[in-house]
């Protein structure tokens, strides 16, 4: 296929031999916004190794950096000089974070609490994605929002004087909107509490610890979680963070390995924290062979090598409380789940229809585009495997600028009968730059028809 009128850039995978090496996933996607962000605002120098460099990451390091935040990149370590908690700079332009909702999301808390007037942009699927989940505890505080259409990006805000901590109890599983009113706290008087009625991934915490905020969690009788943070107090430079690999990026040349007849390929250095393995505790219940290797610590995080072969796998029932360890994963467990024998049925997927696209529906119409059998329910998505691959492909899917779907349907490419093609591959580049190339490293056939 050929490149379209609007810039589009269509990509195509097709089944070839076994994939193997040894490959090493990108930063976290996570933990690098928060390496910019934190490092931008605590006093000193952080040095961040291992920063994804993404665009996604990069619009909030360039965010940080319109708001007083000095980073310079000096050979693989971006130097974050940070301007003192409580002494950002109200920028000059717009905010524009591109595709990044946890970019946007997270700085809008940031400056939520801060008396100056910040305007957040986006692109076609930011612009789209509520932000009333942020907007609406940091209105409790005493930020004033002014948006045109419906708590909706473009969207201006101005903080209170002084802003009102609040204990804030999140209505639905996200950290993002955790870690946005964690980081208003940072800048209001007094203890701002955040109750987690279901744990989500926890980096926003263990981080900010790790740059000295007096940050303390419990969990009650119920099993909530209450994260409850002193605000205005002094935030220290972190001095060498290094940011463990994707395992959100992993999961592509994973299940590809699963999937690809005669594959053996190791992932190093991925990301063990138990807030984000459900991709893997779910495959493994599904029959793949994933030998966790070399478990150690780095920076505060576990992380570990993960060798991935070929596997027959059988179709499970994924529990909905599951979904915040593996949200960013669906995607490609559905397509893990198209070469399954059986039925793979996954629950409690509401949030995946507010990702970069309604991926719940994305991820639907690709598999129909390619003759695999699902069911898509309100928030669940059933998917019947063909073992081999046999009949399967041939399709083109709508990615609707939206990453996972492009490498996920990539991934499915590279183990049909018939080639996948994706109709615009430009957002692989905000999560996983080198996804193309290390694909290909490893005997991947992937290209432009
Ligand atoms: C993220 C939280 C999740 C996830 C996103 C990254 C974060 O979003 O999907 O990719 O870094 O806090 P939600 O908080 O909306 O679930």
């Amino acid at each position: 296929m050929q490149p379209t009128d609007q810039g589009f850039r269509p990509l195509t995978a097709r089944r070839r031999g076994a994939l193997a090496g040894r490959v090493r996933v990108p930063g976290d996607k996570s933990i690098s916004h928060r390496a910019f962000l934190f490092g931008g605002l605590a006093a000193g120098t952080t040095r961040i190794h291992g920063l994804l460099e993404g665009e996604d990451v990069l619009a909030t390091g360039r965010a940080m950096a319109a708001m007083g935040a000095r980073i310079e990149k000096q050979g693989d370590v971006y130097v974050v000089d940070g301007v003192g908690n409580g002494a950002l700079l109200e920028p000059e332009g717009v905010l524009d974070f591109g595709n990044a909702g946890t970019g946007a999301r997270l700085t809008m808390g940031l400056v939520g609490a801060y008396d100056f007037a910040a305007t957040f942009v986006g692109d076609a699927s930011l612009s789209r994605r509520p932000m009333g989940r942020v907007l609406d505890p940091l209105r409790l505080m005493g930020t004033q929002v002014v948006a045109r259409s419906g708590d909706r990006l473009p969207l201006s805000i101005h903080g209170p004087r002084m802003a009102a901590p609040i204990a804030y109890r999140v209505p639905m599983a996200s950290a993002q909107v955790k870690s946005a009113v964690l980081l208003a706290g940072l800048n209001a008087p007094g203890v701002t509490t955040v109750i987690e009625p279901v744990a989500t991934r926890d980096h926003t915490e263990k981080m900010l610890r790790g740059f000295g905020a007096a940050i303390e969690v419990t969990t009650d009788a119920a099993g909530a979680r209450h994260i409850a943070l002193e605000g205005q107090g002094s935030l220290a430079a972190a001095g060498d963070l290094t940011v463990p690999g994707d395992p959100s990026s992993a999961a592509f040349p994973l299940v590809a390995a699963l999937i690809v007849p005669g594959s053996d390929v190791v992932i190093e250095n991925v990301l063990m924290n138990p807030t984000r393995t459900g991709l893997i505790e779910t495959l493994l219940e599904m029959g793949a062979s994933i030998e966790i290797a070399d478990r150690r610590n780095e920076g505060g995080e576990d992380v570990a090598d993960l060798n991935v072969r070929h596997s027959a796998l059988t179709g499970v029932t994924v529990p909905p409380e599951r979904a915040p360890s593996m949200i960013d994963e669906y995607p490609a467990l559905a397509i893990a789940a198209s070469f399954a024998e059986g039925t793979t049925l996954m629950q409690g997927l509401d949030e995946l229809r507010v990702k970069e696209s309604d991926r719940l529906s994305a991820v639907a119409r690709g598999l129909e585009a390619n003759g695999i059998t699902y069911e898509e329910g309100r928030d669940s998505l059933a998917v019947t495997g063909t073992p081999g691959g046999r009949g399967l492909g041939g399709g083109t899917v709508v990615t609707h600028l939206d990453h996972r779907i492009a490498m996920s349907f990539l991934v499915l490419g590279m183990a049909t009968e018939r080639p996948v093609s994706v109709d615009d591959a430009r957002m692989i580049a905000t999560s996983f730059p080198a996804f193309e190339a290390m694909m290909t490293g490893l005997g991947a056939a992937i290209g432009s028809a």
